[in-house]
């Protein structure tokens, strides 16, 4: 049997390089080689192409923080790409997550695995996909969206209407729809860079101020008391939904620390919760997924409103981080696909 030329690419130019390093060696790591011959390509933080050139078996997980050592320059990435029969952009964020590596693919006429431009670039953009939920009728939490210009804030209302408002004024706008706590995040970010939550005025202000440093599109959400659950979405030949998963932070949200680094944040697979509720949030996932006219996979993640049970969407990440501890692959693994599997499934359907 001949094998498959697959390109998976990892690394890349977005605050989530480190974490795409982990899942880009777990994914080679866990595929059959006796299918695949790998292509490993590492994009560094600055956007240059290598190939990672450790022995294909040999290659472990690197951890979150470590470094791709072996590599040799690709001067031709698109030559390089145009070996592959397909490609696994295991990127997440920027440049990666976001349309752009899946536009370059289309250019080439590669199959990859994956969500499409559309659905890629809406999903990174966190004002853009509440539009989308909007549309859709998913419940979300209420929200502001602001733009910062030339060093001016601007208020954009449900319309487009924009108002150029300081920051005092944007805190008003945020008294009177929201009140306190909000979360105020970058649209385009992930892994939680960028991302605070304000208690009040000044908590506020400087939030925006902080997240601005990542994005000129500014999200400020009203805080959701509620527990956080995942569901993990693959399709097949149908559009599937995993059994729940829990995650419980150990922080006061789930920040960057709180997911790689504290080892006391624990998830709880399936979650605890009732069946009815699982339903609710599994065919949730399926209709965002759907609504956002996504392929391949996603994680779909939703708080669960603790008093009432309202099942209130949160995001859908395109390209969920897939380490063999991360929630994706896990909740596929409870459901009777390991991670191997897994990826044959998303491979097979790339290229058919
Ligand atoms: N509206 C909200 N209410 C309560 N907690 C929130 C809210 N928005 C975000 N969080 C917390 O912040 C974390 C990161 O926010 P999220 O929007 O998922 O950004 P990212 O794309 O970086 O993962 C969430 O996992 C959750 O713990
Ligand atoms: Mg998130």
């Amino acid at each position: 049997m001949n094998k498959l030329k697959l390109g998976v690419i990892f690394g890349g130019m977005s605050t989530e390089h480190d974490v795409s390093i982990t899942s880009g060696t777990s994914v080679i790591k866990n595929l059959d080689k006796e299918k695949y011959e790998i292509y490993p390509i590492y994009i560094d933080k600055k956007g240059k192409w290598y190939e990672y050139t450790k022995d294909i078996n040999e290659i472990d997980v690197l951890e979150v923080g470590e470094e791709v050592k072996e590599k040799t320059l690709i001067q031709n990435p698109i030559e390089y790409l145009e070996e592959c029969d397909v490609v696994f952009p295991v990127l997440h964020g920027l440049y990666g997550e976001d349309g752009t590596i899946q536009g370059m693919l289309e250019l080439l006429k590669k199959p990859y695995v994956g969500c499409k431009v559309l659905a890629s670039s809406v999903c990174m953009d966190k004002v853009y996909a509440k539009l989308v939920f909007d549309r859709a009728e998913i419940e979300q939490a209420k929200y502001i969206y602001v733009k910062k210009e030339n060093d001016k804030y601007i208020y954009v209302d449900n319309n487009f209407d924009e108002y150029t408002y300081n920051l005092e004024k944007i805190a008003q706008v945020v008294n009177e729809k929201l009140g306190y706590p909000v979360f105020v995040k970058p649209s385009n970010s992930g892994s939680s860079v960028g991302i605070k939550k304000a208690h009040n005025e000044d908590e506020l202000i400087e939030a925006v101020e902080y997240a601005s440093n990542f994005d000129r599109k500014i999200l400020i959400e009203e805080n959701i008391n509620g527990r956080e659950v995942e569901c993990a979405v693959l399709e097949t030949e149908d559009v599937k939904a995993s059994c729940i998963g829990e995650i419980l932070p150990a922080e006061e949200f789930y920040t960057f620390d709180a997911k790689y680094k504290n080892a006391e944040s624990r998830v709880v697979i399936p979650a605890e919760i009732s069946e009815e509720l699982s339903n609710k949030v599994r065919s949730t996932a399926i209709k965002a997924f759907k609504a956002v006219d996504g392929s391949g996979l996603s994680r779909v993640d939703f708080f669960i409103e603790k008093g009432t049970d309202r099942v209130i969407i949160n995001e859908i990440n395109t390209m969920p981080g897939f380490t063999q501890i991360s929630m994706y692959p896990k909740l596929w693994n409870e459901m009777g696909l390991n991670y191997t599997k897994l990826l044959d499934e998303l491979i097979k359907l790339a290229v058919k």
